[in-house]
């Protein structure tokens, strides 16, 4: 067989790298989307040719003629984008409902948020064999197929049952929940077997691997479970063997790190620095999440206000959130109380020349996120479940002055490659995250540089070119 380095790649995920929109004219155009994603796959593709399956965003019953886009596109590239049509049911039941409503709160370890609707089940089941599909129009002897995600777990299993012998891996990009919260799932059986489709099965850290290991020794009496600690472990099942290995997602350090250090970035950073004069800068930024922890962080930052009087007026939070999923009910209920604490602390504390909260809930650029990363004395990073966070590492690579902290949740990925140098919180225990965030205020210089330089280091090793070559290593293995 051919090296995975030198196959054509077929990538699947629910959303393409590039976006329908409509132009000023109402005329439709594509946009291009960016992500650790995007920046790592484009080079592979580049070097090994290929097509990347996705969904644009638009919906079916617009008629876009996306094909000519998307071959416009296209030109003089070796690598295509196939777009897969979702239409507003599917966006309803597949999309909102089962990815959203049912696995995201399931494998973020909340049971208790899902909605676990046989008809999102099925339409999950439906749109994943339409990927499927697609994937079936493009495939050649020799492709290396590689699967992205929660929304598309299925879709190896519809592969192999139109009888596709191709390697076929998968990696989930958020985390895998213990065994009783998996559990819960009335079609568990169904999950845990469709994700043993695939030769390669990748997760972010050792405590997912683990997890999934032990529901797949508690679901199936028949697999043979080879366990390591470190490196790849094997399931052998009547279907065949399947590895399963660890790998921690990241970011394209030297790319970040070199644009946080122009010129443009900054000028922007002086601007923002000059807007809070003799106030420390401690920066939260997140997708509208539930998972984020977002409320439970203003609250830390509250009881730092009231706990050290004293820092008011020395203190200024910028949570910067980013629009997700707002048409489900959770995030639309969580934004309204994320904006109502927001409104009780600057209504309590603020004062004349001071606002304790700036909340920002639009996208920034590249160039003002960078300013705002190098602008703050401490990112805030405090998910109760993340599956990575390169919140934290992107923090890490534009802090080109190293005298940044990062405040980081144990319950995020990224905790376990940085768990020495960052300072790591229970961001559901309020007074040790006030502690925390009191340590971080009154850190050394000394002490700030020798951590960021640590962390620093870490990311540049283990960035987005290592992720994928391990990942690759690991098919072939
Ligand atoms: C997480 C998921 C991605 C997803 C992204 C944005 O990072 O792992 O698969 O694309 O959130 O969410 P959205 O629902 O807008 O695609």
């Amino acid at each position: 067989m051919q090296n995975t380095k030198d196959r054509r790649l077929i990538i699947v995920s629910n959303r393409l790298p590039v976006i329908v929109k409509k132009s000023l004219e109402n005329k439709y155009e594509l946009g291009h989307a960016s992500g650790g994603l995007v920046t790592a796959m484009i080079p592979v593709l580049k070097r090994n040719g290929g097509v990347w399956i996705g969904w644009a965003g638009n919906f079916a019953e617009e008629n876009i003629e996306l094909d000519e886009l998307l071959k416009n596109k296209e030109k003089n590239l070796n690598y295509r984008y196939k777009s897969v049509d979702i239409s507003l049911n599917d966006y309803d039941l597949y999309y909102k409902g089962f990815s959203n409503e049912v696995l995201w709160p399931l494998f973020h370890n909340v049971s208790v948020y899902c909605n676990f609707v046989t008809e999102y089940y099925e339409a999950f089941k439906k749109v994943n064999l339409k990927f499927a599909k697609i994937v079936m129009g493009e495939l050649i002897k020799n492709d290396f197929i590689w699967i992205h995600d929660y929304h598309l777990i299925n879709t190896g299993k519809e592969l192999r049952q139109m009888g596709v012998k191709n390697q076929i891996a998968f990696f989930l990009h958020i985390p895998f929940p213990p065994s009783e919260t998996f559990n819960c799932i009335p079609w568990r059986l169904e999950i845990i077997e469709a994700m043993l489709s695939y030769d390669l099965i990748g997760f972010q850290t050792k405590i997912d691997k683990k997890n999934f290991l032990e529901v797949v020794a508690f679901l199936l009496d028949d697999a043979v479970i080879d366990q390591k600690e470190e490196g790849i472990a094997k399931i052998i099942t009547q279907k065949g063997e399947h590895k399963v290995g660890v790998f921690p997602i990241s970011i394209d350090y030297d790319e970040f790190y070199t644009q946080a250090k122009s010129a443009e970035v900054s000028i922007m950073m002086k601007e923002i620095k000059k807007g809070y004069p003799g106030q420390k800068i401690m920066l939260g930024i997140d997708r509208l999440d539930y998972s984020k922890g977002i409320p439970q962080r203003l609250k830390a930052y509250k009881r730092l206000l009231e706990k050290y009087p004293r820092l008011q007026k020395k203190i200024k939070l910028i949570q910067v959130m980013v629009p997700s999923r707002e048409d489900i009910i959770k995030y639309a209920n969580l934004k309204s109380e994320i904006e109502q604490i927001v409104g009780e602390i600057n209504g309590k504390f603020s004062q004349p020349g001071w606002i304790p909260i700036q909340y920002c809930y639009h996208p920034l650029s590249r160039i003002e996120l960078l300013a705002y990363y190098r602008a703050s004395n401490m990112a805030l990073v405090t998910p109760l479940k993340d599956g990575m966070n390169l919140v934290a590492k992107e923090y890490c690579a534009a802090n080109i002055d190293k005298d940044g902290v990062l405040i980081l949740s144990e319950f995020a990925g990224a905790s376990q490659q940085f768990k020495n140098d960052a300072l790591l919180v229970n961001p559901f225990d309020k007074e040790a995250v006030v502690d925390t965030m009191k340590e971080a205020l009154s850190m050394k210089k000394k002490e700030k540089k020798k951590r960021m330089q640590n962390l620093q280091n870490c990311v540049k090793k283990f960035d987005i070119y290592w992720w994928v070559d391990t990942f690759l290593k690991a098919v072939k293995m």
